[in-house]
């Protein structure tokens, strides 16, 4: 069955092969129609010029309140039967649950929740300096001060423009709270731009550049990663598919890289939930179909499959014991339940494709040209989220706890 997916780091390569490894346990042979790009930018382009094409692959990657829109048209296949076969009703956490139904019908099926506010630290760099992680900003400042003045970058970034919305999302959550960063972005409350935290969220993007590389370039994250493992960088804040990446260069967590809440959020899980969703066709494939979305959720590859690709599993029955350090810290803060959870911008679960790549080209314009005013990028902000809310309506819904 043909499969398309943005996994092409050596980690999620590796994760992707694990699936198609138990896929073929049972039978099944996985086409790969892997798109490079990171967090998707390209293979969302590729999925819905497939689609268009009628040449829509069997089971796709797709994240978020996009399932809901693509399940209204017609093209998902139902997956009701997997889902009471499996008890997923029970197992799977509510968050999930509501994200993969439509009007009562699951049309996706869950593969592992990333957290996106966490930072990781070289730990023999920290050792070898007497530092603890930071858990808050003045800690962090402390931190670079003292990795500045030994040579080493204290903290990794690329410009590519998703890595610098991704750092701006984790620092406005930092600044506000889960239940601002929901009224801003799913509610999409245009005034809420103009709040004080929200400027001083955009201020703390720039300052943090006194921290990262002098020459900053558009890099893909694994090279931020190879960094942190080689001790040029001590310090990176990326979701944690950031872990499988040190693990599939050699590292173990909890021992030479650590992971931390960004400061301010430990409360708080920024999340992002990959799903795969199946493509109707002519039902020619549904048995294969099923199959996939039965075995991503089962307990076994879900604990293996999550363990490489730096997620944790969407199940409430974990034991966490079972966890390396860092996924601990995420399943168990995730399992608070909707109160401390905020969907990703960047990552696809707060709203429309539109809105947020509108929102994460002002970003970088803002964080790349020192001379724009913050409060004319809040100007600008809040004046597309009007426009483009005119057309549409926010996704209140995805926003219930349930
Ligand atoms: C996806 C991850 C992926 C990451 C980097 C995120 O949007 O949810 O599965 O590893 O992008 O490409």
């Amino acid at each position: 069955m043909n499969v398309l997916h943005w996994w092409t780091s050596a980690s999620e390569r590796k994760a992707a092969d694990y699936l198609a490894d138990r896929l073929q346990d049972e039978g099944v042979t996985w086409q790969d129609a892997a798109i490079p790009g990171g967090a998707g930018v390209g293979a969302m382009k590729v999925l819905k010029s497939r689609v268009l094409l009628g040449k829509a692959p069997d089971a796709s990657q797709l994240i978020g309140p996009a399932i809901s829109e693509w399940a209204d048209l017609g093209l998902l296949l139902e997956l009701d039967n997997v889902a009471r076969r499996g008890n997923w009703n029970d197992k799977l956490f509510p968050t999930v649950n509501s994200l993969i139904r439509l009007r009562g019908h699951v049309v996706a099926a869950p593969l592992g929740i990333h957290r996106i506010n966490t930072l990781f630290y070289n730990q023999g760099l920290f050792t070898k300096l007497g530092l603890a992680p930071p858990h808050t900003w003045a800690d962090f400042d402390h931190a670079a001060e003292a990795l500045s003045r030994i040579g080493v970058t204290p903290l990794a970034q690329s410009t590519e423009p998703w890595q610098i919305a991704t750092l701006f999302e984790t620092l406005l959550l930092s600044e506000t709270g889960p239940a601002f960063y929901r009224d801003l972005l799913v509610r999409r409350n245009a005034n809420s731009w103009f709040d004080p935290r929200v400027s001083r969220a955009l201020e703390r993007l720039r300052k943090l550049k006194r921290w990262m590389p002098q020459q900053l370039s558009e890099r893909p994250w694994q090279d931020e990663a190879s960094d942190l493992a080689h001790g040029k960088a001590a310090m990176w804040i990326m979701g944690d598919w950031g872990k499988g990446e040190l693990q599939a260069q050699g590292l173990t967590p909890g021992d030479q890289f650590g992971c931390i809440a960004v400061p301010g959020t430990a409360d708080a899980h920024l999340y992002s939930i990959d799903t795969f969703v199946m493509f109707t066709g002519d039902y020619g494939n549904q048995a294969a179909q099923e199959k996939l979305a039965q075995l991503v959720a089962s307990p076994q590859v879900q604990a293996g499959y999550n363990r490489i690709k730096g997620s944790v599993p969407v199940r409430r029955d974990v034991d966490p014991s079972t966890l390396d350090p860092c996924a601990r810290q995420s399943w168990m803060a995730f399992a608070r339940g909707a109160a401390v959870q905020a969907p990703s911008l960047v990552h696809r679960m707060a709203t429309d494709e539109a809105l947020k790549d509108a929102i994460v080209s002002l970003i970088r314009r803002y964080f790349m040209d020192d001379h724009i005013p913050t409060s004319e990028l809040q100007r600008r902000i809040a004046s597309v989220v009007r426009a483009l809310s005119q057309e549409g309506n926010s996704y209140d819904s995805q926003d219930t706890g349930r």
